[in-house]
Formats: C-alpha cells, structure tokens, sequence
C-alpha cells in the first residue's frame, strides 16, 4: 500500500537509498568484492563488444551502463532502442553480447531482439525487476534487480537499480579482466554515499516542489541539459517530467541546443541545467549563459565541489560515474511535484500502461 504517501511514485522515490543499500548486501560481500555468478562473469569476458537493449527509462539507465562499462572494462559498448534493433539488427562483432535491461521483463520490444539473439546464438543477460518474467526466463542468464515492486507508471527506483547493478557487474567484470580502473572503483562506499545523497535530496523536497511551482508548472515546455554523464540523466529527467506533468521536456547534450533549439528559448522558458561534470562545468555556465541571455528561468543543479552561489540544488559528493543515482532523483521530484500540483494522476498518467507488451 502507499501507507503515508499520497501516490506509489513518492513512495518509490522515497525507497531508493533502501534499494541501494540492500543491492549492496545482495551484490557485494564485507569488502566491496561483487557477488556475481562466475557463469554470467565468463561468459561476459569472452565478448569483444557489449549491446544493451530497452524501452524508455530503462533503455536511459542503459546510456549510464555504456559508460560504467567502457570505463571499468573498456569493452565497446553500444545501447539500442530494442524497437528498432528488432527490425534494423546493427552490424556485430566477432563475439557479441547482448544486455536486456527490463523493469518489468515484458517488453515486446525487447523480446523481439531477444529472439533475433537466440536464432544466431548470441549470449544474452536480463537485468529485471520480475525475476519469472519472460525476457528472464528466455536469455541464457538474468539478474535481478531487487527494487520490490514498482507499482507507479513511471519508473524511479528500477531506473537507479538497473545502473546500480550495471556498476556491480561493470566492476565484477573488469577485476576479472584485470582492469586497473575496475580495482580501484570504490563500488560499495560510493553507494552507500549515493544512499545517503539521495536521503539528503528527499529531506530537500519542500525547495524542490517550490521550484516546480514556481518555474515548471506555469510552462507548456521546457528543457534539461547536461553534458558527460548528465546527458543521459538530462534524457530520463526529460521523459520522466513530460510524462507525469505534459510539459514538453526535451533532454539535450548542452552544447547542441545551440545548433537549432535555441531559438525555442523565450521569456520564461524553464531550463534545467545538470552539473556534476568538471571537465565541462565552466562550458556548462557558459552554455547557461546563452540561454539567460534568451530569457530562460534556469534551475541549476549541481554538484557540491562545482557550486557557485545561486545554484538552487546542491548535490552531496558520489563518485562521477555513480553521480545519476542522486542526481536524477531531484528531476524525480520535479516531476512529482509539478504532477501533483497540477491535480494531476501522478500514478497513471493517460494513455500509459505500467508494461508495453505490444511493438
Ligand atoms: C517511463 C517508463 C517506461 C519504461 C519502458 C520500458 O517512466 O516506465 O519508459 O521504462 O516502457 O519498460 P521495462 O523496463 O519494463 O522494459
């Protein structure tokens, strides 16, 4: 039940440091080794190239998987939308192998790649939260993402699940290849630091529904923009706000907006700047700049040892490649509050279905 909150998609945000920390106790021993099947680690190294495959918010916490696995195993890794691999199969390698990332374990889109993958022999992992669910049971190996059930339309605590056990598996996997970047990445203090982050962000919310109010729910649109690894959580925080509140929200690599979209900016255009990248801060405020000089309502939300006075949400420290854990539950809340100050649904936005078992 929701028991004292006012919708699942609250309650589910609210339970992320207890996913993290239980996915710590499931998926690391004592001293932060990983625990994971030396059948799924074997297999995983004989590939020369990984492909992840979702839907929306999974396929999302797929773009932060290429980067945690290419940092910590420097395998290739490409991340497809399964609806279009389906149809459009990309070129492969000599020795591919196929990563299906699936809250619910249902999604037809996915399970059409997945049969492609079998029909030519490539080995395939399932990272879901339904541990007896279809894409579980038909690729060779699966693992479970333990979030508890998610009952909320839109996902939250799969999203942070799903990169934390594509961090367990990156680090299992590059140790076992030797990988020095893999050795030193402190997996296990690094979530318990994004636990504790994401509990300072919650216990932040009345700044956060202040600013959804304040600068999102007056607009028809607005934008995220990030750069590094804030550009895929500049993605999920774009769908996850359209898809609550419909305000149009698109998530842009910064420095493209102005290559075109620039000139959608006005008076009052909310634009969300995510901060957490040194190499690209300074471009960051420079890209800020732009769309100031514009007219754009910016909300900055950035990292503690990147903050300047005037930021609106500062962000306690995490290792920069664990750094969406925290960051995309403040774009989490946003849309929360801008749904339900609206009145709005906030658990069942129209025409969604929680699984899409149709192409
Ligand atoms: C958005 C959302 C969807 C799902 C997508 C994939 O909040 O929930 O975008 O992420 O339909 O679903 P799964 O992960 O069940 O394959």
């Amino acid at each position: 039940s929701k028991g004292t909150y006012d919708f699942y998609m609250l309650k589910e945000i609210c339970e992320q440091p207890g996913v993290l920390r239980h996915l710590d106790q499931f998926y690391l021993d004592q001293n932060g080794k990983p625990k994971v099947s030396a059948a799924i680690i074997d297999a995983l190294a004989k590939a020369d190239k990984l492909y992840i495959f979702a839907a929306g918010t999974s396929y999302h916490a797929g773009l932060v998987g290429k980067l945690l696995f290419e940092k910590l195993t420097k395998i290739p890794t490409e991340v497809g939308f399964a609806s279009e691999a389906g149809y459009h199969f990309p070129m492969m390698s000599q020795h591919p192998f196929f990563i299906f990332l699936s809250q619910s374990g249902e999604t037809a889109d996915s399970r059409v790649v997945l049969q492609e993958a079998i029909k030519r022999n490539i080995p395939s992992l399932t990272l879901t939260n339904v541990p007896e669910s279809t894409l579980a049971r038909e690729a060779n190996y699966s693992m479970a993402l333990e979030a508890g059930p998610e009952i909320a339309v839109a996902s939250t605590k799969a999203y942070t699940a799903q990169v934390a056990v594509q961090a367990v598996i990156a680090k299992a996997l590059g140790e076992k290849m030797g990988d020095d970047a893999a050795a030193a990445f402190k997996l296990k203090q690094n979530l318990a630091l994004a636990a504790e982050g994401i509990e300072q962000v919650v216990s932040n919310q009345e700044k956060i529904e202040q600013l959804a109010q304040k600068d999102l729910i007056p607009s028809r649109n607005a934008f995220y923009i990030g750069r590094g690894i804030d550009y895929p959580v500049a993605l999920e925080a774009a769908l996850k706000l359209k898809e609550v509140s419909y305000i149009q929200t698109e998530g842009f690599a910064a420095a493209e907006l102005k290559h075109g979209t620039i000139s959608l900016i006005e008076k009052g255009t909310p634009v969300i700047a995510l901060i957490n990248d040194p190499l690209t801060a300074d471009l960051m405020r420079g890209n800020i700049q732009e769309v100031v000089a514009r007219g754009a309502n910016v909300i900055t939300i950035v990292n503690k040892s990147l903050a300047q006075t005037g930021d609106d949400i500062i962000l306690p420290e995490v290792d920069y490649f664990l750094s969406p854990l925290v960051t995309v539950v403040v774009t989490q809340l946003l849309a929360y509050f801008a749904a339900k100050d609206k009145g709005l649904d906030v658990d069942k936005p129209r025409n969604l279905a929680k699984s899409v078992t149709v192409e």
